[in-house]
């Protein structure tokens, strides 16, 4: 093809798209890629999902969400007017012209990249590629995952980049469970392994979301939303191993935030917790680690704060055995409610939560274990754990048969009040006691 003739498909391409013409294929339905097709679809373009979950397959096929955040109507609508079909045969990645990778990128247990998820699916996708498709990565991974593991694979098809299909990289931003930004108000940064590709990618995503922002390369890109999710990590270590040299101290360190947070300059709070959870922050600094290795080089800020993000749950669980002991009782036969097993407020994931931890730690002491959560009804099989629990109904006399509540997800619809009213002690890792003044000698920040 000589350079006027791609230049013509190029713009052939972009119209398509800006005509809501093009048909997206995006695969992974899980809390990235759901909301994503939702909001192509919500702009009138026709998607096709995959999964190789054939259970969600069946569910969204039917107009029904599995995920808190997102109610089944939304989904039916588009189901019912013809915008959405999901499948889990893939050979029907021929059909898109957009095809976006949302993947999990998970650790192994030796917190080495866990690639196996990208690499099945970008076989999936060399095996049905054709001429025209534009291919996104979304999923977190480290610099150089799109260039030197998607595209040799790509290319070995006799395809070429730029010319035959096109490759980018454009991270996810999304905050679950959060009201404050929906998917399009979200700034994406949007990076291609040529510029054609880029320009092809940043027209795509310009339609659905409010602000583009084009980088030079995909290794920027992927990096980008390493540091995003680095600096968070850093700073929550940085809070978290202040939160216990001031509590040796005598000091709340949630007063010391609150004060330091008045300065107008210089200064982002971050907050301490139980421990870190989720997809994304215990997980993806590790990616940058590993990656640096092949450069000889360190990333020390990386490990120790996953060391320290890593030990807080087992202070949460020395401040509540030492709590009981000052009520002389013993932590082995102790009857603990666990308020709250989500990773974070408000949200139905429990994934690297550090209520899994904490759990697993106090039943190893013997402790006897409950929980509550009003998002989670049961707890799945989780990667390191397993607990055969389902969420327990929050009544007086369940309170008042305890021998302690360890607050661990900060639910906003839980009335913290009433539970230190009816139970004798309450390890409060939120700060969900601040303004609570009646029942201070009962509650125990850890
Ligand atoms: N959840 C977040 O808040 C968030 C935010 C930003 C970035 N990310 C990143 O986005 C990516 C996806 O995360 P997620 O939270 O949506 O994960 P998820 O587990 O919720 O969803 C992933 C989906 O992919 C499916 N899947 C697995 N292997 C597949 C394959 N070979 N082919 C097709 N489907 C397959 C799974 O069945 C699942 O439905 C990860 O890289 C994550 O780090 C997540």
């Amino acid at each position: 093809m000589n350079f006027r003739s791609l230049m013509m498909v190029i713009d052939q391409f972009i119209k398509k798209i800006q005509k809501r013409k093009a048909l997206i294929g995006i695969i992974g339905m899980g809390y990235v890629g759901l909301p994503l097709v939702l909001r192509f679809c919500e702009e009138g373009f026709r998607v096709l999902g995959f999964d190789v979950d054939c259970k969600k397959v069946a569910q969204l096929k039917r107009g029904r969400s599995y995920l808190k955040s997102i109610s089944s109507s939304r989904v039916s609508q588009f189901v019912r007017n013809g915008l959405l079909d999901v499948t889990d045969n893939f050979s029907r990645l021929t059909k898109p012209d957009c095809i976006i990778i949302c993947v999990p990128t998970p650790l192994t247990e030796k917190k080495e990249p866990d690639l196996q998820y990208i690499e099945k699916t970008t076989e999936a996708i060399r095996n049905q590629l054709r001429k025209g498709q534009l291919i996104v990565l979304e999923s977190t991974s480290y610099p150089g995952t799109t260039e030197e593991l998607i595209l040799p694979q790509l290319e070995s098809t006799g395809l070429k980049v730029g010319k035959d299909f096109f490759l980018a990289y454009s991270p996810e931003r999304e905050d679950p469970g959060s009201k404050r930004f929906t998917t399009s108000q979200i700034p994406k940064v949007v990076s291609g392994v040529t510029p054609d590709c880029k320009e092809i990618a940043a027209a795509l995503y310009g339609q659905v979301i409010q602000k583009v922002v084009p980088v030079s390369s995909p290794r920027v890109a992927e990096l980008t939303k390493l540091l995003e999710n680095i600096y968070r990590s850093v700073n929550i270590a940085l809070v978290n191993e202040l939160k216990m040299l001031a509590d040796r101290m005598g000091i709340d360190i949630w007063e010391v935030i609150e004060a330091a947070s008045t300065k107008p300059f210089g200064f982002s709070p971050f907050y301490p917790g139980p421990g870190m959870g989720g997809h994304c922050i215990p997980i993806d600094p590790f990616y940058l680690s590993w990656k640096a290795r092949e450069y000889d080089f360190t990333t020390q800020f990386i490990q120790l704060a996953g060391e320290i993000n890593v030990s807080i749950p087992y202070y949460v669980v020395s401040k509540t055995v030492d709590a009981l002991n000052d009520r002389k009782k013993s932590i082995k036969g102790a009857k603990i409610l666990i308020l709250g097993v989500a990773y974070k407020r408000d949200v139905d994931d429990a994934r690297e939560s550090p209520a899994l931890a904490i759990m697993d730690l106090f039943q190893k002491k013997g402790a006897i274990i409950l929980y509550h959560d009003p998002f989670i009804p049961s707890l799945p099989p989780f990667r390191k754990y397993h607990f055969k629990l389902n969420s327990s109904p929050l009544t007086k006399p369940l309170l008042q048969r305890m021998d302690a509540v360890v607050v661990v997800t900060d639910h906003s619809r839980i009335d913290y009040a009433w539970i230190a009213k009816h139970v004798p002690l309450i390890i409060d890792t939120r700060n969900v006691t601040k303004n609570i003044k009646q029942w201070k000698r009962k509650i125990v920040k850890a």
